[in-house]
């Protein structure tokens, strides 16, 4: 999530300067985590014979639900093909939901909110300076390698397109 919310602001330097006003980075944050959607999909399986959407599923069945997809539902979100920073209301299934709702969610939210607070007040900026390498996974959502440059604030920022 860290890395590929980085990279959505490198791809958008415009963004960052309105990340200095208070609340910001929480929404960046959970922008961020509705954008990447770290678990792309979560498995289950049936208890019961049901139907989903107008698809029947019969006990036993192995259901996966996608959350990158849900998570970029239009009749959830305002334009969900946006990065949008100011999001609200954000209710992204990131962390999944029900009984097994993440319960790493309130570390995670807190330990992202310092680590783009930390990078807003140092930088003016970040720079993507090499080639991205994707994890190969279809369950995870990773960048195995993405080199940036951080530009020290009170220096230029050179606006690039990602290589
Ligand atoms: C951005 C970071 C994280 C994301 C996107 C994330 C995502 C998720 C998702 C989607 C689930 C639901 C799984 C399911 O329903 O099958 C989950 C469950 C879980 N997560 Fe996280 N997680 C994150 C961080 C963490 C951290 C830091 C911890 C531990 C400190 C953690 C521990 C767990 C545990 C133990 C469960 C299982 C909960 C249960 O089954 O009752 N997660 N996580």
């Amino acid at each position: 999530m860290a890395s590929h919310t980085l990279l959505a602001l490198a791809q958008r330097p415009g963004l960052w300067p309105a990340l200095v006003a208070p609340d910001a980075v929480p929404a960046l944050v959970e922008e961020g985590i509705r954008w990447t959607s770290p678990t792309h999909h979560l498995v289950r399986r049936a208890t019961a014979d049901t139907e989903i959407g107008g698809t029947t599923v019969r006990a036993g069945d192995w259901v996966a639900a996608w959350v990158a997809s849900a998570n970029r539902d239009e009749s959830v979100f305002d334009d969900p093909f946006t990065f949008d920073i100011r999001r609200n209301p954000n209710r992204h299934l990131g962390f999944g939901g029900g009984p097994h709702y993440c319960i790493g969610a309130p570390a995670s939210r807190l330990a992202l909110v310092l680590l783009f607070e930390e990078l807003v007040k140092r930088y003016a900026a970040v720079e993507l300076t090499g080639p991205l390498v994707h994890l190969r996974s279809n369950w995870i959502n990773g960048l195995v390698s993405m080199p940036v440059r951080a530009v020290p604030r009170g220096q230029p920022v050179a606006v690039r397109s990602a290589p």
